[in-house]
């Protein structure tokens, strides 16, 4: 007779993700993870979180970070977050991520920080002078993802490294506490035509928030002129459009358009190609300037109406936050008595 396999232990799904209140949010942020948050939502239960400790491993005026916080809660909404549906807090308020993430701290090894090209990139050539914070930033974001078990997180391709260091972290917990399958290995969702929005001046660098030209990027509280003017001075190469995707090879701005476009219309680059295939991009650019606008400027009127009433938006962040910790404390509690904390 042989031994039957240990079943794998089965977890309710759950879906975590969080954005940083830093900056305003860009097509970037809505086509590789918001879009993805929404759609989500019909599929499983969600939670959603401005992520306000991380934004303070670079520096953050308080008095700015406060209002980001608001917008970047104010833009998840307008998007389509459901905030009586999926629960929408936002990180400080809700211990366990501070405390998870010190564990962390103690189970993730040195070696396996090194490795992260997005530190790499964040601290540069000041790397000595970065904070501590920094540095351990992603053992933060599995705390995020595991002290709730969650088992899906939608997000942009930058994230997929993060999102192996959280895997290797709930796995090694596990085994070194004796305690096979406590934490799930959360899944990566990144799907669409999105997952890595470039640059409208560089075809070659990454939509960012930190990106010195505001025409670089398309943010959701642009007006209708600014996305008009941006998407006409973007950067494209003077071929027309091609018939297939092999057509795009080696034409980074003119794929960027087109993912964008794909992105915008719930569609896919092939299709959005079978459409303009030939076209000068002073057509295409119109038609996704067209486009951009029809589908950004609710939600910049949307947040523009949800920032007007403050209060409201930090009373929802509230019950949010509540609703989280309830959620975390019956994990915690095995948490500090797996790691042998008395108490
Ligand atoms: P951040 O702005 O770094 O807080 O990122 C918030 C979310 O947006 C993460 O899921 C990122 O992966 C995603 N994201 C940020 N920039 C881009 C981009 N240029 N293209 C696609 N997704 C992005
Ligand atoms: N690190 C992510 C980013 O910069 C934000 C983030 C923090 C996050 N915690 C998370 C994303 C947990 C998903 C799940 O974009």
């Amino acid at each position: 007779m042989t031994d039957a396999p240990t079943p794998e232990p089965t977890y309710e799904k759950l879906v975590f993700s969080g954005m940083q209140p830093t900056n305003t949010l860009h097509l970037g942020n809505y086509l590789g993870a918001l879009k993805n948050w929404i759609r989500l939502q019909e599929q499983m239960p969600c939670i959603y979180c401005v992520v306000d400790m991380h934004a303070i491993t670079v520096w953050q005026d308080p008095v700015e970070l406060r209002r980001a916080t608001r917008e970047v809660a104010a833009a998840y909404m307008a998007a389509g977050v459901d905030p009586k549906r999926s629960i929408l807090f936002n990180q400080s308020q809700v211990f366990a991520h501070a405390e998870l993430a010190w564990i962390f701290n103690c189970v993730a090894r040195l070696g396996w920080l090194n490795r992260m090209t997005q530190f790499k990139e964040k601290a540069g050539k000041n790397r000595e002078n970065s904070s501590v914070g920094l540095y351990v930033y992603p053992n933060l974001m599995a705390a995020d993802i595991l002290a709730y078990k969650a088992t899906h997180v939608p997000v942009g391709e930058d994230q997929k490294q993060h999102l192996e260091l959280a895997r290797d972290i709930a796995q090694k917990f596990n085994v070194d506490f004796g305690a096979p399958g406590f934490f799930p290995q959360p899944e990566p969702v990144i799907t669409g035509p999105g997952t890595r929005v470039m640059s409208l001046r560089d075809g070659s660098r990454k939509m960012s928030k930190s990106d010195e030209s505001e025409y670089s990027r398309i943010n959701l509280t642009d007006d209708a002129d600014t996305i008009l003017q941006k998407i006409r001075k973007a950067r494209t190469d003077p071929e027309p459009l091609p018939s297939d995707a092999k057509g795009l090879e080696g034409r980074p701005e003119a794929e960027n358009l087109l993912n964008i476009y794909a992105g915008l219309a719930d569609t896919t680059a092939e299709q959005v190609l079978s459409e303009y295939a030939g076209a000068q991009f002073s057509t295409f650019k119109n038609a996704l300037a067209d486009l951009a606008v029809a589908k950004l400027t609710p939600i910049a009127g949307e947040m523009q109406r949800l920032l007007a009433h403050p209060d409201e938006i930090d009373a929802l962040l509230k019950r949010g936050a509540e609703r989280a910790a309830e959620r975390a404390r019956p994990i915690m509690a095995d948490v500090r008595r797996l790691v042998g904390f008395v108490g």
